[in-house]
């Protein structure tokens, strides 16, 4: 199992590249409509950057708590919340984690997907929320993910990685160790749970860097952060322009 407390750098990095704010904010006020206080509990919350995202867009009075195995990240999220007393972390394995039915929305990001049993945990996020509450996973199809990269040189073949990806797939899903293609099963899988009005939205952001025209200082950095964030080959570092679609799937459902 991933440390994800030696992972805090890719996790920093990724997440700085993982979301438009306007369309978070309108999932948060148009999609799901969050108008009023709300408890808020965010299963495996690493060090809490659902909790950056959220906070400042729902009414006051919410409370937000975050759960996490990660030791280190867990003692980030605290320092980095100690003044608001609305928001809490509790280190905790989710496979012993005891569910009890009090709050109103139960979310999750990149956590399912590097679960061996994403369906009882999910349960367990149902568990969580009371009658009419909300669960929220946003979860990555390795598979439509791996579809939105596209490195502009003669070099990149799109294709390259299908055969490795389809035996991982096959070898993982067999072994029951982890499901790359989780975010596509989550909405039947809600469903199964006895969720209604399930509903599922892409993740629309585009990690871009044209590098022609860029004159940037930066710009090396940034490519060399782009291919190890979306585990690109170092072959192309010298292309004319980067882009990774995102494509991360959005599932939610009412208990
Ligand atoms: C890819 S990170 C995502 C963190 C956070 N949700 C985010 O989007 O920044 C996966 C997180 O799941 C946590 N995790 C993995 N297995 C867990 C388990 N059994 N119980 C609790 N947390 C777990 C890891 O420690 C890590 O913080």
């Amino acid at each position: 199992m991933t440390n994800w407390g030696l992972e805090k750098d890719f996790l920093l990095s990724s997440r700085k590249n993982m979301w438009n704010n306007d369309y978070f904010e309108f999932l948060v006020k148009c999609v799901w409509k969050i108008d009023k206080p709300v408890r808020i509990i965010d299963f495996g919350c690493g060090y809490g950057f659902l909790a950056q995202m959220l906070l400042p867009l729902i009414p006051g009075g919410s409370s937000y708590k975050g759960i996490d195995i990660s030791e280190e990240l867990i003692k980030d999220a605290n320092i980095q919340f100690a003044n608001c007393q609305e928001v809490s972390f509790e280190l905790a394995d989710l496979n012993e984690y005891v569910p009890i039915e009090e709050y109103d929305i139960a979310i999750c990001q990149s956590v399912l997907r590097h679960l061996s049993n994403p369906e009882n945990i999910l349960k367990k996020m149902v568990d969580s929320v009371k009658e009419n509450g909300l669960v929220i996973c946003i979860e990555p199809s390795r598979r439509l993910e791996n579809a939105g990269i596209y490195v502009d040189s003669n070099a990149f073949d799109p294709f390259e990685h299908d055969d490795f990806l389809r035996q991982k797939w096959t070898s993982e899903n067999k072994s029951g160790g982890r499901d790359y293609q989780i975010g596509v099963k989550i909405p039947n899988h809600m469903s199964k749970l006895g969720l209604k009005d399930v509903g599922v939205r892409i993740n629309d952001y585009v990690d871009y860097i044209g590098t022609i025209n860029d004159k940037e200082e930066s710009a090396p950095k940034e490519v060399t952060r782009f291919l190890k964030d979306h585990n690109v080959d170092d072959k192309y570092p010298g292309a004319d322009g980067f882009l990774a679609a995102r494509c991360h799937v959005i599932s939610y459902g009412y208990k």
